[in-house]
């Protein structure tokens, strides 16, 4: 497979048939932040899997813009090196060398306006020698302080400007404001100078086919939806735990923590998808005014003490070695109060799911890298067998398993074989690996993809974040004012405390 032209109609394609591969038409990518770590692992390995699976335009080009003192070729090279050790698929000599005619360096820091007139210049060269139409992407992989600063300096250099017929897009990463007030505010910055069709807010969770397989999961099939609400689901338990520590992000972690730094955007957009109606379209907006509907139905238990857990890790053991604690972790606060986990019991105000508590968990240095949604369904009404047949059953779950083992588990309870009735828990799973032959993208190949096609349905809008700030925030002011995140082992599943915010509830969580 060679990269292939988005332009030029094909008399075979019909636009309408949605199994088609989507091809990007003319356009480059500028990358802020370019030797971050977002973009050597993920950005721009995403960049040439994309190349390599022909989803690009020939011309396509990928601009870098930063503080070193680099040449294109230093710049390529750098691009290069982050390929070979991230990329997805195989390296191939002949669509790297088609990728490399379109590569730029432009040097400069981003309050230096001639360093934004050279980015104009080169994205003007790159019109003439690539031909990219003018079709721009900014992706400000960038610390939130400096998204101001970027977008202004891209509207007072005419970046902005779509006025020519051609297209310019933001494309923003996380994290979007540290509360409601701050990203409020960034929105305000980012309005003033992008269009909201304009701006691509990423939430990588949503790139992901597991995330995208809920809808689905619930929307192609007819047997799960009709059991998919509070008459059978006795409460859904969301995890993400992550395996390693914050290695070397304390500059970004400490004083974010686990919430913000994932709950706010990954969990919640999780829980929003597993909770809401039936969208009228799956374009954008249908899709972000049903999850919508879900954050502005969330309610928060009074009791936030009992109802949210936050911990810090400790010192333990990890994969046969031993790890140090956050608090002895490089650059951090000896005295922080940072939460590497985060648990909290959310309800959903509605007709569906009144009564159903949602539980969202996450944490760094937990017993193994896990995310997945257990929607787990209340015991049946009545049981004709004997007690003791089934003491062993538990309750009926569907799972859907983000990640690592991609795929759907469905729970439920058979008569183990013998002369007498004894009922247990058997599962039967779908895996990825073993039904497609097809591996998976990787979330931002799909996301950047979308961004240069204009296709928003996998980015959430202002009010989406801005709702999930409302319900994170009054948990944040509580934990502020009391006490200090409990401790836990690395290696563990958390705190005790988390064990016990359950128990209260008559529940435990889940072991994955
Ligand atoms: C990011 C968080 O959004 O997601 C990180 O900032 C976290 O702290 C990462 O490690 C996890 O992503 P994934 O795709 O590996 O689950």
């Amino acid at each position: 497979m060679s990269p292939v032209s988005g332009s030029g109609a094909n008399p075979l394609r019909d636009p309408a048939d949605r199994r088609l591969p989507r091809i990007a038409g003319p356009s480059g990518l500028v990358i802020f932040g370019v030797t971050g770590d977002l973009s050597r692992k993920k950005l721009m390995p995403a960049v040439y899997d994309l190349a390599n699976r022909g989803l690009l335009p020939p011309g396509f080009s990928l601009v870098g813009f930063a503080r070193r003192d680099w040449e294109h070729e230093d710049f390529a090279e750098v691009v290069h090196d982050a390929v070979k050790e991230h990329s997805r698929t195989p390296f191939r000599e002949e669509v790297w060398q088609q990728l490399i005619q379109g590569m730029r360096f432009v040097q400069g820091t981003f309050d230096d306006d001639e360093a934004f007139e050279r980015l104009r210049a080169t994205i003007g060269e790159l019109d003439k020698a690539q031909g990219t139409g003018g079709n721009f992407a900014f992706y400000l992989s960038v610390p939130p302080r400096s998204f101001p600063v970027v977008i202004q300096q891209l509207k007072k250099h005419g970046l902005a400007d779509q006025s020519s017929g051609s297209w310019r897009r933001a494309v923003i990463e996380k994290p979007f404001g540290h509360d409601l007030a701050s990203a409020e505010e960034l929105n305000k910055v980012v309005h003033e100078v992008f269009e909201p069709d304009q701006v691509f807010r990423i939430d990588h969770y949503l790139g992901k086919e597991t995330v995208q397989n809920i809808l689905a999961l619930r929307f192609a099939n007819t047997m799960f939806e009709p059991i998919w609400n509070r008459s059978f689901v006795d409460h859904v338990q969301i995890t993400m735990a992550e395996d390693i520590g914050i290695g070397g992000r304390a500059g970004y972690y400490d004083g974010i923590g686990a919430a913000r730094d994932v709950i706010q955007n990954h969990l919640l957009q999780l829980m929003a998808l597993t909770a809401m109606e039936e969208p009228a379209s799956f374009g954008a907006d249908a899709l972000a005014a049903e999850k919508e509907k879900v954050l502005g139905a969330v309610r928060l238990p009074k009791d936030l003490g009992s109802s949210t857990v936050r911990g810090q890790y400790a010192a333990g053991w990890q994969g046969g070695e031993k790890v140090i604690g956050y608090l002895e972790e490089d650059g951090i606060d000896a005295k922080s109060k940072t939460d590497t986990y985060a648990a909290i019991k959310l309800e959903v105000d509605n007709r569906r799911w009144a009564g159903v508590p949602f539980y969202l968990r996450t944490g760094k240095r937990l017993g193994r890298r896990v995310t997945e949604i257990a929607v787990v369904f209340q015991r049946a009404p009545h049981s004709p067998f004997d007690t003791t047949a089934t003491e062993e059953l538990g309750q009926n779950a569907v799972v859907i398993r983000v990640q690592p083992d991609e795929g759907v588990t469905v729970r439920f309870g058979s008569k183990v074989p013998g002369t007498s009735m004894e009922i247990r828990d058997v599962s039967m799973d779908f895996a990825y690996g073993e039904s497609f032959t097809e591996s998976s993208p990787e979330a931002y190949e799909r996301l950047i993809l979308d961004v240069l096609l204009g296709d928003a349905n996998l980015f959430p809008r202002t009010e989406e974040v801005e709702l999930s700030w409302k319900i994170l925030d009054p948990i944040e002011q509580y934990w502020d004012k009391h006490g200090r995140p409990a401790q836990y082992k690395s290696g563990t599943w958390g705190p005790v405390e988390a064990d016990e915010m359950l128990a209260r509830d008559g529940r435990s969580w889940r072991r994955p």
